[in-house]
């Protein structure tokens, strides 16, 4: 896979592509990453990317002109023929939330282009006829488009095959089966007191699976109960989630 990112500040990524599990992708080749300025894009002296919104109001909007120059550049081909090339992702407060399904749909993609944006946002046109998808990370406004490009791509980077050392750890993991994970547990034994559960020390594999699977589904209906109504449930989790239920007079 190769993502490539647009943005007025390549800096800020020089440290996060530096580190952990990105390194590991990018080093065993299993995930190409390319920043690219996007001033490198203008054609005046002062190499500008914003201008004065049109009908007035505060701030500056980033113009059209180098994300359509460089996005075609990139991808080497039509505007036509763009959508079958690679996804354009434009992040923006007003997108579609991110979350662990889109992760990995995007995880299966050949080329993603992230486009970035700064000061008021991007030209209305970048949005209509350049990006395919419109992506936010949450609901709240950040500076820019680069943290959120950040987050794509650990999230992304981690569902790509191979890339973890251990990919039963993925299968496991909050959000991968629609549950929030149980809770887990590392020497010592015995913590200021506060000691591990016996269950994990038993050595009975059936018990121990039994355990997580409940406290898993407990820990979903007590912090996140909307994610269990598009959980993969079985009759035995059904028959837990009752249990557990009544157990919390709910
Ligand atoms: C200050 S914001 C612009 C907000 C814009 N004026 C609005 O009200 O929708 C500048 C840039 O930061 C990025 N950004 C800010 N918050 C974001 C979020 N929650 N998710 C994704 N991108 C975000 C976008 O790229 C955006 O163009």
């Amino acid at each position: 896979m190769r993502i490539d990112v647009l943005t007025i500040f390549p800096e800020m990524f020089e440290s996060f592509l530096k580190c952990g599990m990105v390194r590991i992708a990018r080093e065993k080749n299993l995930i190409q990453i390319v920043i690219h300025d996007l001033r490198d894009y203008t054609h005046d002296k002062h190499r500008q990317v914003d201008d004065t919104p049109y009908g007035g109001g505060p701030g500056m909007i980033m113009k059209p002109e180098p994300f359509f120059e460089a996005v075609l550049s990139i991808a080497q081909c039509t505007l036509e023929d763009l959508p079958k090339i690679a996804r354009v992702i434009l992040f923006t407060p007003q997108g579609k939330i991110f979350n662990q399904h889109l992760a990995g749909e995007l995880a299966g993609e050949k080329q993603l282009i992230l486009l970035c944006g700064r000061y008021e946002g991007i030209d209305e046109r970048v949005h209509e006829h350049l990006a395919t998808d419109e992506i936010s990370i949450g609901d709240y406004v950040l500076g820019g488009g680069e943290l959120p490009a950040m987050v794509l791509i650990d999230a992304v980077t981690r569902l790509i095959p191979g890339v973890l050392g251990d990919e039963c750890s993925l299968a496991e993991e909050t959000f991968s089966r629609g549950l929030l994970e149980y809770p887990q547990y590392t020497r010592p034994r015995d913590y200021k007191g506060w000691s591990v559960p016996e269950v994990l020390l038993s050595g009975n594999h059936m018990e121990i699976a039994k355990w997580r699977r409940k406290k898993s589904l407990e820990r979903t209906l007590r912090r996140r109960p909307d994610l269990l109504k598009n959980a993969i449930l079985s009759e035995e989790d059904k028959k837990l989630l009752e249990e557990i239920k009544a157990q919390l007079e709910i």
